[in-house]
């Protein structure tokens, strides 16, 4: 039987023998995506971070923006608020993405620096109205395939979550202005709080940081009806704290985490392997995802 497995998935799913993947337990990998096959699409359900994850690290050698940063716009904020959310960055990136730092460590700090980031842009007082064209000016891409990953989805009625510490208004804007914006997709946010005049003067619901999506998975997407009676979850994500976003299923049958490992390979490569099933280095595309997409369904 193993041999039989190793057979079917290296003809069917030749995406995994690229030196770029990699896998703790091949096996394991192995028997979720029988397993996930075997159950059928009606089963399944799709959870994925937004930047970093479903939007690219880089393109042409130069970092494509988060949510966040596509607000560096000078139509919406000035440059004395560009460059102090350029130096929290600095600060609280390399902070993030620090392998020697527990979550614990870093959660007081995430919500420090998410706090003063939507500080500095209530108070420039943006406008709604101005969102979309600062979207289309920002250079922000999909990964390479993000077409297939999205109309396969909506096509097998599949449901897609996004669950993004990022900017909503702005992540919804990317993915309609993307024109993947399908009646199968979910997003769960920090939303903007707009006046009757269309100006921010806020953020709603409770912040969320890349440290706290288990809260999150459980506040608000356990109630989603959509994403109940589906036991089996393709998670992908590009932080460890991305795998807290299964958390809110409520009898998960197979979880299979793919991590995309995007900057600092070298110091993060162990603790990814050890925490994601399927862990793609460098990798700008949805190659493997749609063909794991490809294989279960
Ligand atoms: P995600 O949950 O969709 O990946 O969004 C969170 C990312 O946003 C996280 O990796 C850090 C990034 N970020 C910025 O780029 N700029 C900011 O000002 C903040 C607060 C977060
Ligand atoms: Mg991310």
């Amino acid at each position: 039987l193993a041999i039989w497995y190793q057979w079917t998935t290296r003809t069917e799913l030749p995406e995994l023998s690229k030196v770029s993947v990699l896998m703790r337990q091949r096996n394991k990998v192995e028997n979720t995506l029988r397993a996930m096959q075997h159950a059928g699409p009606g089963t399944l359900q799709v959870i994925s971070d937004f930047d970093m994850t479903l939007s690219r690290f880089a393109h042409h050698g130069k970092r494509v923006p988060t949510t966040h940063n596509i607000l560096d716009h000078r139509l919406l904020i000035d440059e004395g608020c560009a460059c102090n959310m350029r130096k929290l960055l600095q600060i609280y990136y390399p902070i993030e993405i620090d392998p020697s730092l527990t979550s614990e460590q870093k959660i007081p700090l995430m919500v420090e620096w998410w706090t003063k980031v939507h500080h500095l842009l209530i108070q420039q007082k943006i406008q709604r109205d101005m969102l979309a064209q600062a979207v289309q000016e920002s250079g922000v891409i999909l990964r390479e395939g993000y077409e297939v990953f999205f109309d396969r989805l909506a096509e097998l009625q599949v449901p897609l979550l996004i669950f993004s510490a990022g900017v909503g208004d702005i992540l919804e804007e990317v993915v309609r202005q993307s024109q993947v914006f399908h009646p199968n997709v979910h997003v769960i946010s920090n939303y903007m709080d707009f006046d009757a005049n269309g100006v921010l003067r806020g953020f709603k619901g409770p912040l969320i940081h890349t440290f706290n999506k288990r809260e999150g998975a459980l506040l608000l997407a356990a109630p989603l009806p959509e994403l109940r009676e589906r036991p089996n979850v393709l998670l992908l994500g590009d932080s460890l704290g991305d795998l807290a976003m299964a958390d809110g299923v409520a009898r998960p049958r197979n979880l299979l985490t793919v991590g995309f490992l995007n900057d600092q390979v070298e110091e993060r490569t162990e603790s990814y392997v050890e925490a994601f099933d399927i862990v793609l280095v460098n990798d700008e595309t949805m190659e493997v995802p749609n063909a794991v997409l490809k294989f279960i369904t």
